[in-house]
């Protein structure tokens, strides 16, 4: 079993002076769903998602050693990082306090952060304010940058220690981040019986999966581009003294092991029966909290109303999931995309705001540039 000391590095082997490292990391779908945590973003249930493959993170991360003598540059300047960060080409000072926040998180687990001076350039594949989540992908897409600057020091280093790190260290940054290292399927969070699964960092699903899921489709439709009411952060606190949380934490290890059978079989209607009460009982815990919130929008329910209609009606195994917000992710296998895409534009666009959607499917994970 691996403990987070585990991540702490012993005397580094080579030294760098500049340079700089791009890697893009994409976002990632949950399928059971991750809400409730405990100290250090240690999850309160296991998770399982599906690494995307359009939505994701681009971010290159440019390094220069900082001349921290204390005759040259004072005292001051070594308590402190020295980072520029850029978004689309340009400086972005109000993602600054997340980024400072992410390095002091990770800084015992990277000690060479402050002997550096960073500039960070980063943009997204998914149009800006979308409403989805670039917390995820822009997360992971940091870490993967900063694992790489570490095996540049520490060349020895195994790939994967690499990954595994990367995804530990992304956990720190966004919870859920940790899961868009690796790709396709990636389960993050103890779970007796998946084999190498952990709190600390996500890892490859690693039982069969069936053919039905190659190449699995996941159209975002964008019901609501604003500011969520309610962050992920408050969401997770809520958690604590929620009066179902026991019971809703034990659910999701059921619906993991049922999900772990249905991987397997590829049955495809028992997968929507897990995906979709998952996706309703992470709602479900909202508009139970104290205080209680609703980040649903009617349209939300419309959506969720006419995939119900269709598939009764055509018996095409499409349905849906939804993450923190009113956005609705449609999930369905590759052989049936034309028939649901043609639905999509016909019924569902219009509950969209100003038409909008992403069409996405399963990926690979984060890649190096
Ligand atoms: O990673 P966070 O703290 O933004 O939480 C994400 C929570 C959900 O997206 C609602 C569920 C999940 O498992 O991704």
């Amino acid at each position: 079993m691996f403990t987070a000391t585990d991540f702490i590095p012993k005397k580094y082997t080579s030294t760098i002076e500049n340079g700089n490292f791009e890697w893009s990391a994409p976002s990632n779908i949950a399928l059971v769903k991750y809400w409730g945590k405990k100290d250090n973003q240690i999850p309160a249930n296991p998770s399982v998602s599906f690494t995307l493959n359009n939505c994701k993170t681009i971010t290159k991360l440019g390094f220069e050693k900082r001349d921290i003598s204390p005759e040259v540059s004072g005292p001051l300047n070594v308590t402190s990082f020295s980072f520029d960060l850029l978004f689309e080409g340009k400086p972005k000072e109000d993602f600054k306090p997340k980024i400072q926040k992410f390095l002091e998180r990770i800084e015992v687990y990277l000690p060479f952060l402050k002997n550096y001076h960073f500039t960070i350039d980063t943009q997204n594949t998914f149009p800006h304010s979308s409403g989805i989540a670039s917390s995820a992908s822009g997360m992971a897409a940091l870490a993967m940058n900063f694992m790489s600057l570490e095996r540049a020091l520490n060349p020895e280093m195994t790939n994967e220690y690499f990954y595994r790190k990367a995804s530990f260290l992304a956990r720190l940054g966004s919870g859920s981040a940790c899961r868009s290292v690796k790709g396709n399927v990636v389960v993050w969070g103890n779970q007796a019986n998946i084999g190498g699964s952990s709190d600390l960092f996500g890892v490859e699903f690693p039982h069969t999966i069936h053919a039905n899921f190659k190449n699995y489709q996941d159209t975002i439709l964008l019901v609501d581009k604003g500011e969520k009411q309610v962050s992920s952060t408050v969401g997770h606190d809520l958690m604590h003294n929620h009066p179902y949380a026991e019971r809703r934490f034990a659910q999701a290890h059921e619906n993991l092991d049922k999900l772990t059978a249905i991987f397997e079989s590829g049955n495809l209607d028992e997968f929507i029966k897990v995906v979709e009460s998952e996706a309703l009982t992470l709602h479900a815990m909202m508009m139970t909290s104290m205080p209680y919130f609703i980040l649903m929008k009617p349209n939300t329910l419309q959506i969720i109303n006419a995939i119900w209609k269709f598939r009764n009606e055509t018996q095409i195994p499409v349905c849906f999931t939804l993450d923190a917000g009113a956005n609705v992710h449609v999930l369905y296998p590759e052989n049936v995309s034309d028939k649901v895409l043609q639905f999509i534009q016909d019924e569902l666009v219009v509950f969209c705001q100003n038409g909008q959607y992403i069409c996405d499917q399963i990926g690979e994970g984060a890649i190096a540039l």
